[in-house]
């Protein structure tokens, strides 16, 4: 596909070259930016196109932050770090394409985790824009650093986003001597929970937000994670299920009873809302092979997985899991490891309560007051968004329906929230906030559906072609596109390469609906294209 055929991509590459010689501008800007309060600048150097830079953060490959990243532009990278209070910093990266948009990109970050997401930084700034991504104010994937120290934990919860922005702001007009035109953010997950902080409590700082599997309600996602061990238990516990059962048995089970209600048999459950599923069907009948059946206890441990979480008073918790996502790995952190995933044994151990608390004894209790105690309101769960609204703002919410890290359903939770809070009905909704639920996605990217729309640089398979970076299959040209051209969009078209290798050709695509509208199949035309289905 010609550029020239796409006016929009014109528009998104054109380039705004920096009036100042770029070599010399990348030296100046270390003294200028160190200039800037509570700064200190370790370097800034010129990187072309291509290079495999390496990092040292050695936790960071627990939570999928590679050490190293190939650029895909040439730019002027700046390290430094910023103090946030006399016991708190951040270590921040901007980096800086030779072929500037004039936009100004931020990204999130990931887990409980203190980690550049490097990749991020690598699409964006190979997309031109002025990139900057911060440490979450720690280093490494452990919620250590939180404990005895609330000024770390309020760089984690808001301050370093907040401080990356304005920095990251600060030195992109330095350096390129005007300031950004249009000013976008994209994360998952906690990036997704930072992207709506910033759009609930500093709605000034984007014109437009892609926000992938947000983690709001942020203290009940903690103790929900708790809650799985508390159901399943250790391995020698009557209640627990193999990782093989999860990924059998379980797995197919659900696809037995839910599969076909969207009337195509593609193991992909278009809107697990509608699957009730019944994990009965499983008990073990007298007599029978138990590596083809669960016991009565198994069985009403499944049901309590499915089942939502309720508090000390009958309050919503946090929503059922979605059947359908029990084929994917996450199945070994959250359901069989045995104890309790990390990150609630480090949320208990370094926010809630200390070092000495024995995680495996979590109960409602303390999930109750972990959801009280809500440390600079992480909860994310404001439903007011009209400062955001007012000022044009512009956001596009993605979750996978196959996503058990986070169940897909707490956003929907959101979205009504802000409906109500707002008094607004999805179509006046439509105008600033878009939601689209990506079926048989797993957790921000990867799954059985067709999750590759450009959300993330795997979801483009690296590759920064045209055809990827058409607005009407990639969610971040797309926000862009709405942002500065006013064309929101109807769909996010997602594609699944055969074994999600692109070389091996397209297996199917189909496109992604916005919320509440469902992904329906007309029975008659091929299911591997989109247009065999349509929103109603
Ligand atoms: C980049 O370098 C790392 C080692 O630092 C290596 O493992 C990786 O394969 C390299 N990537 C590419 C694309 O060459
Ligand atoms: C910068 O843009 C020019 C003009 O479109 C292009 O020829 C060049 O390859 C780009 N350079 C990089 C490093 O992207
Ligand atoms: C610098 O950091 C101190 C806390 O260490 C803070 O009070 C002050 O506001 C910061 N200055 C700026 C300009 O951010
Ligand atoms: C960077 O900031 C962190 C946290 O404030 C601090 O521990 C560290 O010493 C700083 N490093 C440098 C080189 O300034
Ligand atoms: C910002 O927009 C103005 C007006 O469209 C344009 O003239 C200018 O080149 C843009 N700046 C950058 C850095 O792209
Ligand atoms: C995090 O790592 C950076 C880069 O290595 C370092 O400068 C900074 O001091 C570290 N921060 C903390 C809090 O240890
Ligand atoms: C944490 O703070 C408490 C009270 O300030 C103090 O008693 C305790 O020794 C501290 N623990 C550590 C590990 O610093
Ligand atoms: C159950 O079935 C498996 C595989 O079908 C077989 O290997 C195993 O021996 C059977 N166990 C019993 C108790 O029949
Ligand atoms: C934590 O509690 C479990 C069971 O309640 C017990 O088996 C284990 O020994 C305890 N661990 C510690 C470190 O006390
Ligand atoms: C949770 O466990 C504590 C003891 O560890 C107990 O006092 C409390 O009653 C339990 N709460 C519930 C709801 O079971
Ligand atoms: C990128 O696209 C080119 C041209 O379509 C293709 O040859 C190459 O294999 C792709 N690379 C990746 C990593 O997918
Ligand atoms: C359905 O569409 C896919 C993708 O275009 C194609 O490979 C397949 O042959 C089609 N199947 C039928 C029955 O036409």
């Amino acid at each position: 596909m010609m550029l020239g055929k796409l006016p929009f991509l014109q528009t998104i590459l054109s380039i705004h070259a920096a009036s100042v010689d770029f070599d010399s501008a990348c030296d100046n800007i270390a003294s200028q930016a160190a200039s800037i309060a509570n700064t200190t600048v370790f370097f800034s150097e010129v990187v072309p196109a291509g290079t495999n830079l390496s990092f040292v953060n050695p936790t960071c490959d627990a939570v999928g932050v590679a050490s190293s990243q190939v650029t895909l532009a040439d730019m002027c990278r700046v390290a430094l770090n910023v103090s946030t209070s006399d016991q708190s910093g951040i270590a921040m990266e901007a980096w800086l394409p030779r072929n500037w948009t004039g936009r100004f990109l931020s990204t999130g970050n990931g887990g409980l985790a203190g980690c550049i997401q490097y990749a991020d930084m690598a699409y964006g700034a190979g997309l031109g824009f002025a990139t900057v991504g911060a440490n979450n104010g720690h280093n490494g994937s452990s919620g250590q650093p939180f404990y005895n120290n609330s000024e770390v934990l309020e760089d984690f919860v808001f301050r370093s986003i907040q401080t990356n922005v304005l920095v990251g702001k600060e030195i992109t007009k330095m350096f390129y001597g005007s300031p950004h035109n249009f000013s976008y953010y994209f994360g998952c997950s906690t990036g997704g929970r930072q992207g709506f902080q910033s759009v609930q409590d500093f709605p000034d700082y984007f014109d437009g937000v892609l926000a992938g599997s947000p983690g709001f309600n942020f203290n009940s996602l903690m103790s929900y994670f708790g809650r799985f061990f508390e159901i399943l238990g250790t391995p020698d516990s009557p209640t627990f299920i193999t990782a093989e059962q999860w990924s059998g048995l379980i797995h197919e089970n659900v696809l037995k009873q839910c599969d076909t209600i969207d009337g195509v048999a593609d193991g992909i459950i278009e809107d697990p809302n509608l699957c009730d599923y019944k994990p009965e069907e499983l008990i073990c009948a007298p007599g029978s092979n138990s590596s083809d059946c669960l016991t009565a206890t198994q069985v009403e441990a499944l049901r309590q997985v499915f089942s939502p979480m309720y508090g000390l008073h009958g309050n919503l918790m946090f929503p059922r899991q979605q059947p359908g996502g029990e084929d994917t790995a996450y199945v070994e952190t959250l359901y069989t490891g045995g104890t309790p995933i990390s990150f609630a044994s480090d949320w208990f151990h370094y926010v809630v309560y200390d070092p000495s608390f024995n995680v495996t004894k979590l109960n409602l209790t303390d999930y109750q007051y972990a959801e009280d105690l809500n440390p600079f309101n992480i909860a994310t769960f404001n439903g007011d968004l009209s400062a955001f609204k007012a000022r044009n703002g512009k956001v596009i919410i993605y979750h996978g329906q196959a996503d058990i890290m986070i169940s897909p359903i707490e956003t929907e939770l959101y979205y009504n929230h802000v409906a109500r809070t707002m008094a607004l009905p999805p179509t006046e909704l439509d105008d600033f906030m878009r939601f689209f639920r990506i079926s048989g996605m797993s957790h921000c990217y990867a799954g059985d559906g067709a999750w590759q729309f450009g959300q993330h640089l795997s979801a483009v398979g690296g590759n920064l072609t045209a055809e990827n970076l058409n607005p009407d299959q990639n969610a971040l040209t797309a926000l862009v596109r709405w942002v500065e051209e006013g064309i929101a969009p109807d769909t996010l078209l997602g594609t699944k390469y055969v074994n999600d290798t692109p070389e091996l050709g397209v297996e199917f695509s189909r496109r992604h609906c916005r919320y509440p509208l469902r992904n329906t199949y007309d029975r008659m035309g091929n299911s591997s294209v989109p247009e065999s289905w349509s929103c109603q």
